[in-house]
């Protein structure tokens, strides 16, 4: 198989988590299962990774590509704010690293058909966990046009997010906006020209802010944080990859003020030139990495 989602930091996150044979790895975020092939393989013979992803899709992908590594990974089918009440169902107790690359692959970008991105034209649904019930166009057509402007503002931080829900608002009386280009062509022409963006797509941010209020994302982040703090043994590296300011600014922030952490990263590590001209989309990726203090 040919993996359409080139793992983002790879050499920096394995260098951080630094996995020894025998070692009990979690992977947050499983998706094509890159970072987690790395790690079996530095971790072998015994070194075993439990992998987490919301996905069906994804998880059955990560199946494929991991297979060789028989019962050395545990695939998990769940949000990874399970993961708690997960690994002590297992029977475990303490982990020796936990890994966190949070956001999308460029699978689902590109291929899912699930309306993630402002290119083409896909059902507005973006959930990553299809057993969710609340899709984009439920927000969209149905939210109240304050919530909407919140949604865009907080979560998208889209300084035209008051426009840009009047404009929704206003069209949803005349018709469901159901696909991926409807919302586009709304969100372009709420938006006085000479507030277009020049660097990026004029509707990335609304995209992107629908995407965290669908899948509850800065929650979910703010728990397993919280949790998998706990779970880690003395030593042991939590690495996070975020890939917007919202995410970094909450993971900064937890691993300053929990207790139990030490920071390894004070400024996060950025991907080089080199992979950047590789994989495009590593280019607004952080890398930040806390240690569980010894006591
Ligand atoms: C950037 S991709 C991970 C790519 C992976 N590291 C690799 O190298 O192939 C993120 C994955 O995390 C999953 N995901 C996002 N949020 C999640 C959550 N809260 N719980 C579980 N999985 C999540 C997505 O479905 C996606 O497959």
């Amino acid at each position: 198989m040919q993996p359409s989602h080139l793992p983002v930091m790879l050499e920096e996150v394995v260098a951080c988590l630094a996995p020894v044979d025998g070692g009990l790895y979690v992977d947050g975020n499983l998706g094509l299962g890159g970072h987690t092939e790395r790690i079996l393989e530095l971790s072998g013979p015994s070194g075993r990774v439990v992998g987490f992803d919301c996905d069906a899709a994804a998880l059955t992908l990560a199946q494929e590509r991991l297979a060789r590594f028989g019962d050395r990974i545990l695939f998990v089918h769940e949000n990874f704010t399970s993961i708690k009440e997960t690994l002590m169902e297992l029977g475990i107790g303490k982990i020796d690293g936990l890994l966190l690359d949070l956001g999308l692959s460029s699978l689902q970008l590109d291929e899912s058909g699930r309306g993630f991105s402002f290119k083409g034209s896909e059902p507005l649904d973006m959930r990553m966990d299809q057993r969710q019930t609340t899709t984009a166009a439920q927000l969209v057509n149905e939210a109240s046009q304050e919530e909407l402007a919140d949604i865009f503002f907080y979560y998208g931080e889209e300084c035209q997010a008051r426009r840009i829900a009047e404009k929704i608002v206003e069209q949803r009386r005349k018709e469901k906006i159901i696909f991926t280009d409807q919302l586009v062509t709304l969100v372009d022409q709420a938006i006085p020209k000479r507030f277009h963006p020049k660097k990026i797509h004029v509707a990335t941010k609304v995209f992107q802010a629908l995407r965290i209020a669908v899948n509850r994302e800065l929650d979910s982040l703010e728990q397993v944080l919280a949790d998998g703090a706990l779970l880690l043994a003395p030593g042991a590296r939590f690495c996070v990859i975020s890939f917007h300011s919202l995410e970094d600014r909450l993971v900064k922030q937890a691993f300053r003020e929990n207790h139990l952490l030490e920071v390894v990263t004070p400024k996060p590590l950025t991907p080089g030139r080199a992979e950047c001209l590789r994989n495009p989309r590593a280019r607004s990726a952080k890398l930040r990495v806390a240690a569980r203090g010894i006591n």
